[in-house]
């Protein structure tokens, strides 16, 4: 496909989306159904889309329109590119533009500047104040490709000569001591040796710092309550050097591929079904808005609405009271979003120290995309 040819995938795949239907689904349908497409080109169209999705209020208003492609033409115009080279009406590229396409858009300014809806705007002000537009800003942008090196399987250092036999470049970076910033050759990393070896994880490197401050001395029990996928259930199983980590997920199915995952990792992960006391960590990732990471998932920016945020809350109070009650006595409860409002983060821990005053906070840390990682917050408390 030329680069034209793509924009044009990509104008039809957002109006899809902006009809309703989930990014990830039509993209799926229109790789498999797109024979002309190969590899590179399903990577470029899906990276115009998560771009357009990104900057998504910005794009219609300096593109002139809320349809694909007007969008497409914002974000060419964000670039700075010439659209009249992509536009140009030959073989599978987007039609010529109009007279009334040329001239319509203009710079974006205010909240659609921030690529935030207006009602989750003023909820990022008063979650963040002063550093709300650099927040907002960071969220505009592709993320990093961050690894995790496996402290189980050797270090830092033989991690970073591993990737580079099969081309991959990586830095380490200062939000974590087990933190790869990946510079060159990201797309190869799933097939290369280091990765199938279990010497890195796909993780990114807030995430990998988020674990970095959970208190796991050796021979402590330790409990995911909310594990998911599994990637700090093997971050905190690398850092407690083979101890066992159990974990437990309200929709266990999630789990399914951690066995494999920690098998690769040589990492001890049992899962429960059922958790009982006493542990002397509980850890709770809780479901949140996602709205530290929306460089990655970008499509929440656009889909969350308030009730379901209210929601969101009442499901985070609901986990933390019912973990407490699986913390040994003198042992820590620990919550943990990627998410950088208020109201899921301090808001919760203050709410829940007030009903709950046998606990105490330890620490309380909140990371924003502007440190280089995702937005992640998180808080262990004692009891
Ligand atoms: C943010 S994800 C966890 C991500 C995971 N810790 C990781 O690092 O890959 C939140 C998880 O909480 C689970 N969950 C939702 N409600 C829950 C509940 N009431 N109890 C336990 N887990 C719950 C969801 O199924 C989801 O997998």
């Amino acid at each position: 496909m030329t680069p034209a040819a793509r924009v044009q995938a990509a104008i039809e795949l957002i109006d899809q989306i902006a009809a309703g239907r989930p990014a990830e689904k039509v993209l799926t349908t229109w790789g498999r159904t797109s024979r002309y497409a190969g590899s590179k080109d399903r990577a470029a169209v899906r990276d115009l889309v998560f771009d357009a999705l990104r900057c998504w209020r910005s794009a219609a208003v300096l593109g002139g329109g809320e349809s694909g492609r007007s969008r497409m033409l914002g974000v060419i115009r964000q670039r700075g590119e010439d659209p009249e080279t992509i536009f140009s009406g030959q073989g599978h590229a987007p039609a010529e533009l109009s007279d009334a396409e040329r001239d319509a858009g203009r710079a974006p300014d205010g909240d659609a500047a921030l690529d935030l809806p207006d009602w989750l705007a003023a909820r990022f002000r008063d979650s963040l104040g002063a550093a709300t537009e650099a927040t907002a800003q960071a969220l505009r942008a592709r993320a990093e490709v961050f690894l995790r090196v496996n402290s189980l399987r050797g270090t830092v250092d033989q991690a970073v000569a591993q990737l580079a036999q099969d081309g991959i470049t990586a830095e380490p970076h200062p939000l974590s001591p087990t933190a790869l910033r990946v510079t060159e050759g990201a797309r190869a990393i799933a097939r290369s040796d280091a990765y199938l070896s279990g010497a890195v994880e796909l993780q990114d490197a807030a995430s990998q710092a988020v674990v970095d401050l959970l208190p796991l001395g050796s021979g402590s029990s330790v409990l995911d309550y909310c594990a998911g996928g599994g990637g700090k259930a093997l971050a905190m199983a690398a850092r407690l050097g083979g101890g066992r980590v159990d974990a437990h997920d309200a929709a266990p199915r999630r789990m399914a591929d951690l066995p494999a995952r920690a098998q690769r990792a040589g990492a001890n992960v049992r899962i429960v079904s059922e958790p009982r006391g006493a542990y002397d960590l509980v850890f709770c990732d809780v479901p949140c808005s996602g709205s530290g990471a929306w460089r990655r998932a970008p499509e929440g920016k656009w889909r969350l609405t308030a009730p379901q945020l209210a929601d969101l809350c009442v499901t985070q109070a609901g986990i933390l009271d019912r973990a407490a009650r699986l913390v040994a006595p003198g042992g820590c409860l620990s919550y943990a979003t990627c998410s950088v409002l208020a109201e899921e983060n301090a808001d919760q821990i203050r709410r829940f120290l007030e009903r709950s005053p046998d606990w105490r906070l330890e620490v309380a840390r909140q990371f924003l995309p502007s440190d280089g990682g995702d937005g992640f917050f998180v808080a262990v408390l004692r009891s």
